[in-house]
């Protein structure tokens, strides 16, 4: 007999009940500890959302799902979890108070990651007695489809702890990026934010509507990033002459007035007011449940058409597919 796994979510929001669905959906028993009154319905939607789309993208089917129990406190929560997954308000002041309630009643030798998407892991490791258990474990929205985790440890960080972390992520069918020198905003968001700032400046500047920003992006490069991302879709655009020639062509035009670089529009009433009426206009339509299923559906799709071509995202899936086999 196999003796169950044991992950507490401490937070159950946006990402936290996405983690509560990894976990679960891969036969983690999981404690949640989230003092919300609504957190419980909130969390149940998610899960739903997740039992209807990320067995779809297994070909072996799924583990039988763990027990879920939510918590009246921290200290039930984690006492005897493996992993902790803190999930609560990009706040350091919060993060620090969960951080030790969560240090004060959980084993030594547990994990201790948080989703944050900006905080270093030295930062979050201020004030704590036990540094040595703790790391970033940053997710993607939605965390039970999507398989990155940026894994950002502190030098402070045992690094045999590191590499249990990415065991685990991978048990769970994520793709553990080791972060291997801490940075504010990790490497994902530094560029989500540069592509955001810019749309953000073309709204501000009456050059295109949320709507036409979010088209230059699917029907265009966002297509080609799905499946190889920045530099190895730049590498093909240098056509046979490759990446030097591409530098050779494009470098320069880093130099010229292209983007806003690091300036940012300041957020007026005005200018969110105007972001919020395109957004409706473009997807009011659609409840946030909705976009959510049409959103999952859509990604299903893709990664699922990257298993044929055992590509990227495609080959992660039938490795894991390969590793429920074995288990199942
Ligand atoms: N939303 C995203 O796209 C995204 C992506 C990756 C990482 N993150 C990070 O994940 C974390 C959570 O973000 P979110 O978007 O899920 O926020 P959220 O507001 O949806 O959820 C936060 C949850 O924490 C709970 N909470 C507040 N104080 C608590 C406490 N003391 N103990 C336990 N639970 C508490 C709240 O009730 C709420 O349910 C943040 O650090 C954020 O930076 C967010």
């Amino acid at each position: 007999m196999t003796t169950k796994r044991i992950a507490a979510c401490v937070g159950g929001g946006v990402i936290g009940g996405g983690w509560i669905a990894r976990f679960l959906l891969h036969g983690w028993d999981v404690n949640v500890f989230d003092p919300a009154a609504d957190a419980q319905r909130k969390i149940g939607e998610v899960l739903d959302n997740a039992r209807a789309s990320l067995p779809e993208l297994s070909d072996v089917g799924m583990p039988a799902e763990g027990t879920l129990t939510f918590c009246d406190t921290m200290a039930e929560a984690v006492a005897n979890a493996e992993w902790i997954q803190e999930s609560v308000p990009e706040r350091l002041d919060i993060k620090h108070k969960v951080m030790a309630d969560i240090q004060a009643a959980c084993p030594t030798d547990a994990i201790v990651a948080s989703s944050t998407s900006g905080f270093k892991p030295s930062e979050l490791q201020q004030g704590s007695s036990r540094v040595q258990q703790m790391m970033v474990a940053h997710p993607f929205n939605p965390v039970y489809l999507l398989p990155l985790v940026e894994l950002v440890p502190s030098e402070a960080t045992d690094p045999a702890l590191v590499e249990k972390a990415k065991q685990i992520l991978t048990s769970v069918g994520m793709k553990p990026l080791h972060v291997r020198k801490e940075i504010d905003a990790h490497i994902a968001d530094r560029l989500l934010e540069a592509v955001w700032r810019e749309g953000l400046w073309l709204i501000n500047d009456g050059i295109a509507t949320t709507e036409e920003i979010d088209d230059a992006i699917r029907f265009g490069f966002g297509l080609r990033w799905a499946q190889m991302g920045l530099f190895e879709t730049y590498r093909v655009a240098g056509g046979e002459a490759g990446m030097a020639h591409f530098i050779a062509q494009f470098g320069p035009c880093l130099e010229w007035p292209w983007t806003k670089l690091m300036d940012v529009p300041e957020l007026t009433d005005e200018l969110v007011q105007t972001i919020a009426d395109q957004s409706d206009a473009q997807s009011g339509m659609h409840s946030i449940r909705e976009l959510e299923r049409i959103r999952d559906t859509n990604l299903i799709g893709i990664m699922r058409a990257q298993k044929q071509t055992n590509w990227g995202v495609g080959e992660l899936l039938n490795d894991h597919d390969e590793r429920l086999k074995q288990l199942g």
